[in-house]
C-alpha cells in the first residue's frame, strides 16, 4: 500500500468557518505532566468538530493570538476534542491558566490525517515520542474502539524522563490490554526517582521486534531529533518509506494555505500535512 494521507484542505469549508473562530468551553483540565495540561472542548453552538485522528486545531484567545494544537481525541470517543498542550510561550502560557466553564476560540480542524482507511487489515506500527504522543493518542484511540478492522498493534513511546511521560495511566492500560502490545522508555532517570520500566533511546525499542514487514505501516511522530533514527531502524527491519507515515511540525501562521510560514520546500505543512507518507517528504530539504 501507498499509506499516502488523504488531503483535508479545507477546501470543503466556507471561508466563514476557515478565519472565524467558532467558540468552545472548556469541560476539564488536568494536569499532564508539570508543563502539560490536557484540555477537553465542546463547542457552543453545538455543531460537530468533524475532526480525524492526526489533524490539527488553532487555538484562539482574545487579545492575545492563536496557535496550532493537535487533536489528541479520536472522533470514536464523542464529539468533544482534547488538546495535550505543552506551556511554550504566551498563547500556550495563557491557555494554562484557564478553568473549566471559561470560553476559547479555535479554528479548523485543519490538515490532513492518518488514513485509517487505508491502514485497515495492516498490521500497525505506532511510534512516538515527547509531545508527539498528543495526536498518537487520537490514532490509538480510533484503532481501540474499531479493533478488528486492524492486525497486530504495537505503541512505542519514548520521553526524556519519568517526569515526562505524557498520559501515563493510559501506557499502563495499553500496557496491560489484550487489544496491542505497549513498550515505553525514558532517556535518563535523575537519581532518586523510582523507575523499573525501560531506559534507552526509543529506536531501541525497534530492532527485538517481530514485524511482518509487507503487512506493516509504521506512523511516527515526535521531535525532529527522533525521525532519522528511528526511520534508519524501520528501514534495517525493511519497513520501506512508502510504509513509513510521518506527522511533522512547522511554525505556522494561518493553519490554511495563505501565509507561507510554513512549507516544507514546495508543501505547505497546514495543508499538504502535518500527516505524509516519508515516500513524499523523504527527499525534500529540512523535511526529516
Ligand atoms: C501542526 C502542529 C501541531 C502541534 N501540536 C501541538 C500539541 O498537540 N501540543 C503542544 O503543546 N504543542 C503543539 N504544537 C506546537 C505549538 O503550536 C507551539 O508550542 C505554540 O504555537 C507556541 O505558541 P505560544 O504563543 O505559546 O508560544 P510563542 O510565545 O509564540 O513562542 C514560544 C516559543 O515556541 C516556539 N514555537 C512557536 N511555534 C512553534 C512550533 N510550531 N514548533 C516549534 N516551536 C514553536 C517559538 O519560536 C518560541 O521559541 C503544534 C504545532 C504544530 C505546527
Ligand atoms: S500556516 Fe500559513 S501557509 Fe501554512
Amino acid at each position: 500500500m501507498d499509506a499516502s494521507a488523504v488531503s483535508q484542505t479545507g477546501d470543503n469549508k466556507s471561508k466563514n468557518e476557515l478565519y472565524r473562530p467558532f467558540m468552545c468551553s472548556i469541560e476539564f483540565v488536568r494536569p499532564l505532566t508539570h508543563t502539560e495540561k490536557l484540555f477537553k472542548l465542546i463547542r457552543l453552538d453545538g455543531q460537530p468538530f468533524g475532526h480525524k485522528p492526526g489533524q490539527f486545531v488553532q487555538v484562539s484567545i482574545a487579545g492575545i493570538g492563536e496557535a496550532p494544537i493537535s487533536v489528541s481525541s479520536s472522533p470514536t470517543r464523542g464529539d468533544y476534542l482534547e488538546l495535550g498542550v505543552r506551556k511554550a510561550g504566551t498563547l500556550t502560557g495563557a491557555m494554562h491558566e484557564l478553568k473549566v466553564g471559561d470560553v476559547i476560540g479555535l479554528r479548523g480542524p485543519f490538515g490532513t490525517f492518518f488514513d485509517t482507511e487505508a491502514m485497515k487489515g495492516r498490521d500497525l506500527l505506532l511510534i512516538s515520542g515527547g509531545c508527539g504522543l498528543a495526536p498518537m493518542r487520537a490514532l490509538i484511540q480510533y484503532v481501540e474502539d474499531c479493533r478488528d478492522y486492524f492486525g497486530k498493534v504495537t505503541v512505542l513511546y519514548g520521553a526524556k524522563s519519568p517526569d515526562d511521560i505524557l498520559y501515563k495511566d493510559e501506557l499502563i492500560a495499553w500496557q496491560n490490554s489484550d487489544n496491542l502490545v505497549c513498550r515505553y522508555t525514558v532517556d535518563n532517570v535523575p537519581q532518586g526517582t523510582c523507575w523499573d520500566a525501560n531506559v534507552g533511546l526509543i529506536t531501541e525499542l525497534i530492532p527485538p521486534l517481530q514485524i511482518d514487514v509487507p503487512k506493516t505501516v509504521a506512523v511516527v511522530v515526535g521531535p525532529p531529533v527522533m525521525y532519522r533514527f528511528v526511520i534508519q531502524e524501520l528501514n534495517s527491519k525493511g519497513v520501506r518509506d512508502k510504509n513509513i507515515i510521518v506527522s511533522l511540525e512547522r511554525y505556522m501562521k494561518c493553519g490554511v494555505g495563505k501565509c507561507g510560514h510554513c512549507t516544507i520546500d514546495h508543501l505547505y505543512c497546514c495543508i499538504d500535512g502535518p500527516v505524509f507518507s516519508l515516500k513524499e517528504v523523504a527527499g525534500l530539504k529540512g523535511a526529516i
